[in-house]
């Protein structure tokens, strides 16, 4: 497993984990706008004892949209159904799925973005009727049938808003945009955290970790069993700043949180371009990365950082990438 695999992409360590996720909206830390609205909705769809309406949950990956569907389960006593949208690759696929829906369920579609377009368009009618039409038989023998669904609540994530088909999108009634988080929320979930695995970390060490973590609790939770490896072969009693620094060394993650393709980046930006604005595909090709990954997950937070402008001839590095990487005297920067 590369780098960005073991930091960015949901991992096994993560699944028996699931006791690091809070099973309520109160403890659920951070984003409290999204909490705020939610929990009206919560509150008014089970005073009128109906479903929630559906939901959508967008933002980068690791914010916690998954723990979210699974909190707006919990919190309107519904089972939750989860798929994943590149998974639904024929009608059918779905059809058998939302047949087995009771009344109230949520069914959680991650990654909804990538479901081929057919079989969004049954979703059309699921989601504004409960109503499911399909096509049985072919050619001259084939038909319409129409089968009544349970109302259900359709909880979508997807790390692309924009790539959504504004019909779909328009079939949500709730849409919730997630941010990365403070640096004070993480260290309350890094603090969380070292309690349920019972090793303490000092407060110092928790700023270290939640200020590199990308505002992403995903990565502040590997970066902590990371360095809970380091503290339990350095038979420290305590994880305190210098282990962290060990292992965040060995990790290459530096004070921004950046990592080494995320410096590799900024350094062909600057270096092999001089600073001029550079399509995509050219930086992938010459970092060897994927396109599609770069732009979903490592761009969203350079260009928060401020550390890269998108712009329409291309990507430029700012010129506090140029000071971060120590090559302002070498190189002139970009106002
Ligand atoms: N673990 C991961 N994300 C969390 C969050 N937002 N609140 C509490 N614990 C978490």
């Amino acid at each position: 497993m590369n780098l960005e695999e073991e930091l960015l992409s949901p991992s096994k360590e993560d699944e028996l984990d699931a006791s690091l996720r809070p099973s309520s909206l109160d403890a659920y830390i951070g984003q409290r706008d999204i909490k705020r609205e939610l929990s009206i909705y919560i509150k008014a769809a089970r005073l009128r004892e109906e479903p929630l309406d559906h939901v959508l949950l967008y933002g980068p990956p690791g914010l916690g949209k998954t723990t979210l569907a699974y909190i707006i389960a919990h919190e309107m006593n519904s089972q939750i159904h989860l798929v994943n949208g590149p998974s639904l690759e024929r009608t059918g696929d779905l059809a058998s799925i939302l047949t087995t829906l009771a009344a109230g369920d949520i069914l959680f579609i991650d990654e909804i973005h990538r479901i081929p377009s057919v079989v969004e368009e049954v979703l059309y009618g699921a989601m504004e009727d409960f109503n499911l039409s399909v096509v049985v038989g072919r050619d001259v023998e084939a038909r319409t049938i129409s089968i009544k669904l349970p109302p259900f609540t359709l909880v979508g994530a997807t790390t692309k808003a924009g790539s959504l088909s504004s019909p779909l999108r328009d079939r949500f009634g709730i849409s919730s945009h997630f941010d990365y988080y403070e640096v004070e929320d993480l260290m309350e979930i890094v603090n969380r955290t070292s309690k349920v695995y019972s090793f303490p970390l000092t407060s110092q060490a928790s700023y270290m970790i939640a200020s590199r973590s990308r505002g992403t609790p995903r990565i502040a939770n590997r970066i902590y069993r990371r360095v809970r490896d380091f503290a339990t072969i350095y038979k420290c009693e305590i994880i305190d700043e210098s282990i962290c620094k060990k292992a965040l060394d060995s990790l290459g993650i530096d004070e921004l949180g950046l990592n080494e393709i995320d410096r590799r980046y900024l350094l062909t930006l600057i270096e092999r371009y001089g600073g001029r604005p550079t399509g995509l595909n050219n930086i992938a090709l010459a970092i060897g990365e994927d396109a599609v990954n770069l732009e979903d997950v490592y761009e969203p937070y350079l260009i928060k950082m401020n550390l890269v402008n998108r712009t329409p001839r291309g990507r430029i590095p700012t010129k506090l990438a140029y000071a971060h990487l120590d090559m302002l005297s070498k190189y002139k920067a970009n106002d």
